[in-house]
């Protein structure tokens, strides 16, 4: 039996850019055009085998909603591994993201390692080019892919770079 390296990891970034259709995807491989708002926050696992180990990621789907925010350092608290989750067609939310990273950095030391996802990336009209954020991300030292929950797109490729680099006790 191979070893299995558990992580704590936290989704955040603002109201209906797809993190919990992101998790869904990840868990469950569904997606619902009907995905409600969270509620503070749920919780889902998964393993992934990798070469000679396993990663099982403990998963914090935060909500994003303003009224939820104070709430987010409860569930970043201790957590090695967040994504910072935008939404491609809208710059708001991509300043949102930035913003977080950067509290992340200011008051999570142990979030070692940083993924930022540019979700729905099916959907035309994008605001954020992959070279803008591609750029910022490298900047920052931060994992980045363009994801689709709809279309499940970059999502395993993003899950599979953070237990690839998750430092390993
Ligand atoms: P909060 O829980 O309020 O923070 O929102 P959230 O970030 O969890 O967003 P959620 O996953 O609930 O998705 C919001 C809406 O966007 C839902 O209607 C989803 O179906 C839709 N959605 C999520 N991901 C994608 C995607 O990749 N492409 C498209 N086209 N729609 C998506
Ligand atoms: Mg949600």
């Amino acid at each position: 039996m191979s070893k299995t390296h558990s992580y704590k990891l936290v989704l955040l970034g603002e109201s209906a850019v797809g993190k919990s259709s992101i998790t869904l995807r990840f868990v469950r491989n569904e997606f619902t055009e009907s995905q409600e708002p969270t509620i503070g926050a749920a919780f889902l696992a998964r393993n992934i085998t990798c070469q000679d180990y396993t990663v099982r990621f403990e998963i914090w789907d935060t909500a994003g909603q303003e009224r939820y925010h104070s709430l987010a350092p409860m569930y970043y608290r201790g957590a090695p591994a967040a994504v910072v989750v935008y939404d491609v067609t809208d710059r708001n939310s991509y300043e949102k993201a930035k913003k977080w990273v950067q509290q992340l950095k200011e008051e999570q030391r142990e979030t070692t390692t940083i993924a930022l996802a540019g979700n729905k990336r099916d959907l035309p009209n994008h605001k954020v080019t992959i070279q803008e954020a591609q750029e910022y991300a490298v900047a920052e030292g931060l994992i980045f892919h363009e994801t689709s929950a709809l279309s499940n797109y970059g999502i395993t490729e993003l899950f599979k770079e953070l237990a690839d680099k998750l430092p390993k006790k």
